[in-house]
């Protein structure tokens, strides 16, 4: 088992380059859609973008168990409220990929009596529970930090400094609001590993959001935010000190 968690690991960098591709293509589709020349290359970012979302579906057929395995270990999280958040993430991941399994089984004809449209919107369901999840345990980590930091003597001086340098706009702009965000960008500049995960949840949040019709944008935001968090998730694999942990 260890054996095959590993090699799924190492195939998350093919993943992540065949998604950001993916969503390069959809954001160049969505630029081009007015441009009645470059009619044979939108067909050929087409038929790219196709080729690779089938070809990422193949290549995540073990990831359920690797998120089965994942929950396994967040679920002995001595935080209760990373433990919750991690193991409700995982287990949603889990189901995603069960789904996505299933319809790639019905893409390719190994099962034909699966309603496409029901897995699929089951499938972003589970994805955009599974993020929201991820959110919660980011906006909890960055209130624990927040609060590490006003207790701090040394950050609290620097913090009035901050505010006396500059009253005007702290009468002006509600002062609260001026020291919260203060706390907030310090805080994320002392971990930029949080504030990176933060940032590729909120891209990522945008792809089911729309899918389930929640708030509708179009395929040029979905692909912008998409191609985002795909660099994002690249980074922190070439980069793992800017890979939250747990
Ligand atoms: C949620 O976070 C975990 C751990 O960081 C990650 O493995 C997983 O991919 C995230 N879920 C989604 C849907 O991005």
């Amino acid at each position: 088992m260890d054996a095959f968690v590993k090699f799924t690991n190492q195939s998350q960098g093919r993943d992540r380059i065949f998604r950001a591709t993916q969503y390069a293509c959809a954001l160049s589709i969505y630029l081009l859609r007015n441009n009645c020349e470059k009619k044979d290359l939108v067909a050929k970012l087409k038929s790219l973008e196709t080729t690779m979302s089938a070809g990422r579906k193949l290549f995540r057929l073990g990831n359920t168990i690797n998120s089965i395995e994942a929950a396994k270990r967040t679920m002995q999280l001595s935080d209760w409220v990373l433990r919750l958040c991690l193991t409700a993430a995982n287990i949603n991941r889990a189901l995603y990929f069960i789904c996505d399994n299933a319809l790639w089984a019905r893409s390719v004809g190994l099962i034909r009596d699966i309603d496409k449209e029901r897995w699929s919107l089951n499938a972003s369901r589970c994805y955009f529970f599974s993020l929201i999840m991820n959110l919660t345990r980011d906006v909890y980590v960055i209130l624990q930090l927040m609060s590490q930091k006003v207790r701090d003597k040394h950050f609290r001086q620097k913090m009035d400094a901050h505010l006396n340098e500059s009253p005007e706009v702290a009468d002006v702009v509600v002062p609260q609001l001026d020291a919260f965000l203060f706390l907030l960008l310090e805080s994320l500049k002392s971990q930029p590993a949080v504030a990176w995960d933060t940032l590729k949840n909120i891209c990522d949040l945008f792809i089911p959001l729309d899918r389930l019709g929640i708030y509708q944008s179009n395929a040029g935001v979905v692909g912008f935010c998409g191609l985002v968090s795909s660099v994002i998730g690249i980074i922190t694999l070439v980069q793992p000190t800017f890979k939250i942990k747990p």
